[in-house]
């Protein structure tokens, strides 16, 4: 599927996805814009989980992969 971590290979932008959208790694760490912060769905707990081994964790952090 289309989320933000393949958005942004397709345009070049660089974004790790070591574990290919599997919600293993935290290498998809993006920091979401505070003019999108509301028009995305919760984040489950398993990415919470990863998300609390991203280095320099802020509260608009979300996995890339995870945002659809
Ligand atoms: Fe591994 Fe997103 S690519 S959690």
């Amino acid at each position: 599927g289309d989320n933000v971590m393949y958005l942004a290979h397709r345009y070049d932008i660089e974004l790790e996805g070591a574990c290919e959208a599997s919600l293993a790694c935290s290498t998809c760490h993006v920091y979401v814009d505070d003019a999108f912060a509301n028009k995305l769905d919760e984040p489950k707990e398993e990415e919470e989980d990863m998300l609390d081994q991203a280095p320099a964790l802020r509260p608009n952090s979300r996995l890339g992969c995870q945002i659809i």
